[in-house]
C-alpha cells in the first residue's frame, strides 16, 4: 500500500492529539493482533457497504465503488499481507484510511450505520469461525491417523493401569482407540465453538442498534452466518464470550493432546517399556551418551497444558465487566490469536508424531504382569456356574497364598474375538469409530455455511 500522504489522524480525533505514552499504552500490540483480521475487516466492510447500497442509504455507484475499491484491497492483502502504518490505530482505521486515499470523498461514506464495536465483533467472529472450521478439519485428519495405527498395531497386548498399578489385559488398539475417540467428542465442542462464531453481530453498531434503517438480515446472509444476533446489546456481549468458547473447545482438545502425550512419555520410560519412537524424533543429553528422550511429547504436553489455562484467563479479564462495549475486551484478542497458532502446531505435530509410536510387544511375560488376567480367571469360575463373588474370593485367596495359576503369559498379540464385549482388547470396536468419523466429516457436519468464497465474495 502506499505510504501516507499526510500524517494519518485517529478517525475520532477532533482538536486535541492523544498524549503518546496513553496511546501507546492503549494500543499495545493491537496493530499486529488487527493484521490477523484485515481480510475479515474488508469481507464484513464489503457486506456493509452492499447493503448500504441495496436500502438506499449510500447511492448505488457510491455503493458499488466501494465494494470494487474493497475488492481490490482484500486481493492485496491476500497475496501480501497488510501493515498498519504509524499512527493508525486499528486495521479499521488502516482501511478506512486506505478507501478514502483511494477514492476520496466516497472513501468516507463507508462508516455509515456502524462503529468499531461491531465491526471489530463481526471480523472476530469471521476470523473465529474460520479458525475453527480449520481446527475441526485438522482435528479431525488426526483422528483418521490413529486409527490406521489401531489398524496397523492393534493387536499387540499392552498391559492396562489403573492407580499406576498394574490392571487388567489391554491392547495398542484399545490404547490408541481411546485417544481416537475422545478427539471425535473433541470435535463436538468445537462444534459448539463454530456454532458461537456463527452468528452476526454486525449493524449492532456501538452496541444499541441505529436509527437507519440498514438490513442486518441482509448482512447475515450476505457473510453467510447461520443467524443473526439480534439484540445489539447481546451482539456487543457476544464479544469475549465467543473467544471464551473458542478457548474451552481449544481446552478441551488440548487437554486430550496433553494426555496422550502424557502416556507417550510414561510408556517409553525403560520402567514401561511399552511404546518407542525412532532416534530420529528423540533428543539427546549433553552429558548421558545413551539418552534418547522423547522431548517432542514432553513439549506437546506443555504446550497443551499451558493452552488449557486460556478459558481461565478470557474469563478474568472480562470478570465484571457490564454489558457495553469496554476496551478490555482488546485484551481479549492478543491472548486467544496466538493460542490459535499453538493450537494448530499442537495438532500438526501430533498427527507428525503418532504413525511413529510403536508398541514394543513381548512385554506380557515379565512377572510384574502375573497377576493382570485375574479377573479372566474369575470369569472362567463364574462360566462354570460358581457366583461371582465366590469366584473372585477363590482367585484372592490363590493370589494370596502363593497358589495362582496365571497359566502361560498372556500372548504378545491379542485375538480378535467378535464376541468379547465391544470396547474391550479383543473387540476395540475400531471399525465403529471409522463409521463415526466418516459422519462427522467436515463436510458432512455443521458446515452448510462453509463456502469459503462466499465468505470473501464481493457481492
Ligand atoms: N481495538 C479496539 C478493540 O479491539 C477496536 C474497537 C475500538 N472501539 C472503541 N470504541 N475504542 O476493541
Amino acid at each position: 500500500m502506499k505510504p501516507p500522504m499526510n500524517p494519518p489522524m485517529k478517525l475520532w480525533e477532533k482538536n486535541t492529539p492523544l498524549d503518546a505514552l496513553v496511546e501507546l499504552f492503549t494500543v499495545g500490540n493491537d496493530r499486529t493482533m488487527d493484521e490477523r483480521l484485515a481480510r475479515w475487516d474488508v469481507v464484513g466492510s464489503i457486506a456493509h457497504a452492499t447493503m448500504l447500497g441495496q436500502v438506499g442509504l449510500l447511492p448505488m455507484s457510491t455503493a458499488q465503488a466501494l465494494v470494487q475499491e474493497l475488492s481490490t484491497i482484500l486481493q492485496e492483502i491476500d497475496a501480501h499481507g497488510i501493515s498498519i502504518e504509524d499512527g493508525v490505530e486499528d486495521i479499521h482505521s488502516q482501511i478506512e484510511l486506505e478507501l478514502t486515499r483511494r477514492l476520496g470523498d466516497v472513501g468516507k461514506t463507508i462508516h455509515v450505520g456502524r462503529s468499531r464495536n461491531d465491526q471489530v465483533a463481526v471480523d472476530l467472529k469471521l476470523f473465529l469461525r474460520h479458525e475453527m472450521r480449520q481446527l475441526r478439519s485438522d482435528v479431525h485428519a488426526r483422528i483418521k491417523i490413529m486409527l490406521d495405527v489401531a489398524d496397523e498395531h492393534g493387536t499387540t497386548s499392552l498391559p492396562g493401569y489403573t492407580h499406576y498399578q498394574v490392571a487388567m489385559p489391554s491392547s495398542f488398539a484399545l490404547w490408541v482407540g481411546g485417544y481416537a475417540e475422545a478427539l471425535l467428542e473433541d470435535l463436538r465442542v468445537v462444534d459448539m465453538a463454530i456454532d458461537a462464531a456463527n452468528a452476526n453481530p454486525l449493524g449492532s453498531a456501538a452496541g444499541y442498534g441505529t436509527s437507519l434503517p440498514i438490513d442486518r438480515q441482509q448482512t447475515t446472509r450476505a457473510l453467510n452466518f447461520d443467524r443473526l444476533h439480534v439484540t445489539s446489546t447481546f451482539a456487543q456481549m457476544s464479544r469475549g464470550r465467543t473467544e471464551k468458547l473458542v478457548a474451552m473447545a481449544m481446552a478441551q482438545v488440548a487437554s486430550t493432546l496433553a494426555r496422550f502425550a502424557m502416556d507417550v512419555v510414561q510408556y517409553m520410560s525403560q520402567n514401561y517399556a511399552l511404546l518407542t519412537l525412532p532416534d530420529h524424533l528423540t533428543t539427546g543429553s549433553s552429558i548421558m551418551p545413551h539418552k534418547k528422550n522423547p522431548d517432542v511429547f514432553e513439549v506437546l504436553r506443555a504446550r497443551c497444558n499451558r493452552l488449557q489455562s486460556l478459558p481461565t484467563e478470557l474469563a478474568l479479564v472480562q470478570t465484571n465487566l457490564p454489558s457495553g462495549y469496554h476496551r478490555d475486551l482488546q485484551f481479549v484478542k492478543d491472548r486467544i490469536i496466538p493460542a490459535l497458532d499453538e493450537m494448530r502446531l499442537c495438532v500438526h505435530v501430533a498427527q507428525a508424531m503418532v504413525p511413529h509410536v510403536r508398541p514394543i510387544g513381548g512385554v506380557m511375560h515379565d512377572s510384574r504382569y502375573r497377576y493382570i488376567d485375574s479377573v479372566d480367571r474369575v470369569n472362567d469360575l463364574v462360566a462354570q456356574g460358581v457366583p461371582f463373588r465366590d469366584a473372585y474370593r477363590a482367585i484372592a485367596d490363590s493370589i494370596a497364598n502363593g497358589t495362582y495359576n496365571a497359566g502361560s503369559p498372556l500372548p504378545d498379540h491379542v485375538p480378535n474375538d467378535a464376541s468379547a464385549a465391544i470396547g474391550s482388547p479383543g473387540n476395540p470396536g475400531i471399525t465403529l469409530l471409522r463409521e463415526r468419523w466418516v459422519s462427522s466429516h467436515p463436510s458432512s457436519h455443521l458446515n452448510s455455511n462453509s463456502n469459503s468464497r462466499s465468505e470473501s465474495s464481493t457481492s
